[in-house]
């Protein structure tokens, strides 16, 4: 009997405490579930409102979006883009820049140029007198751009202006070559700014595009598409500090038409296509168009 009441003793304390453990592991979960779905909804209204914006008329707002989250993710854009591309990111620029007709020496513009990067690889590239501009809405990219070009050794035949794609602060037929790498999707007005770069090229003139796009493999798109919603939205996220810019970039980057259907787009803004070549399996393509 004795033993019968020890245990019995022993069996109640031992529900009380797990009881007090099991509400205290309960008032946790509550408060971890309340934590994510706070931060969940705050990210899916930041996204929402972009995505909005993109859609309405009033550009004017959707490109200030724009705007603010690059000049958000401005500081750890460089490092980021070729952490989340293995670097890739700097062949694929390569790649682009190796399509500029060799020869004499051309006014070349850079739209949505960012920090710089497809301004100084020609710059590297080209042992020659070109002129290039570089053009962008986010303020704080092209101080970025200014601090690495400022670091060159040599002089470089960069320059930087603020503006936007859609209303070029430059004369009609101005430029010899148009260079765009990974800004085109971002646009308020895909087809306006497309319009006017053809208004700033000369007739005959190049404008060369490099944009994502998706792997056409299924077993390759699959991992890629895993990677790309998964991973790089939690990394850019977590690295960069502002998770609604990599959820809505990454967004963008899948929406966004590529291929056959980006090459319909060009036409009647006033190109022929010579050329669209996917790279790295797909992941981005790069596209060849002439005034
Ligand atoms: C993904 S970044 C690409 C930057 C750079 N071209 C590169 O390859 O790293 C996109 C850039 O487009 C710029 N951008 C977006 N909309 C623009 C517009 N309407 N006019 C000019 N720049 C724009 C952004 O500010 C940002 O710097």
């Amino acid at each position: 009997m004795h033993n019968f009441c020890f245990i019995l003793q022993n069996y109640s304390y031992y529900v009380h405490h797990s009881q007090q453990t099991l509400d205290k592991i309960a008032a946790i979960c509550r408060e971890l579930y309340y934590l994510v779905n706070m931060f969940n909804c705050q990210a899916r209204a930041r996204i929402a409102k972009i995505f909005m914006s993109t859609a309405c008329d009033d550009k004017n707002q959707s490109r200030r979006h724009i705007g603010k989250l690059f000049n958000d993710i401005a500081p750890t854009y460089d490092r980021l883009n070729h952490l989340l591309s293995l670097n890739i990111d700097t062949y694929w620029r390569k790649k682009m820049t190796d399509l500029l007709p060799r020869g004499e020496s051309f006014w070349i513009l850079d739209v949505a140029t960012g920090t710089a990067d497809v301004g100084l690889t020609i710059d590297s590239q080209r042992n020659r007198c070109d002129s290039i501009v570089g053009v962008d809405i986010a303020e704080n990219m092209l101080r970025l751009a200014r601090e690495k070009i400022a670091q060159k050794p040599r002089r470089s035949s960069i320059s930087l202006v603020g503006g936007s794609a859609t209303e070029l602060p430059f004369a009609n037929a101005s430029f010899d070559i148009a260079t765009l790498s990974f800004g085109l999707r971002n646009f308020s007005d895909v087809a306006g700014g497309l319009r006017e770069i053809n208004r700033i090229l000369k007739p005959g003139g190049n404008l060369i595009v490099l944009e994502f796009s998706l792997p056409q493999n299924r077993v390759v798109r699959t991992m890629y598409l895993f990677y790309f919603r998964r991973i790089l939205p939690l990394l850019g996220g977590a690295i960069s500090g502002c998770p609604y810019a990599y959820s809505y970039l990454n967004k963008t980057a899948e929406a966004f038409p590529y291929g056959r259907r980006l090459v319909d787009i060009f036409a009647p803004c006033g190109y022929s296509v010579s050329s669209y070549t996917p790279l790295s399996l797909g992941i981005a393509t790069l596209y060849v168009a002439t005034k």
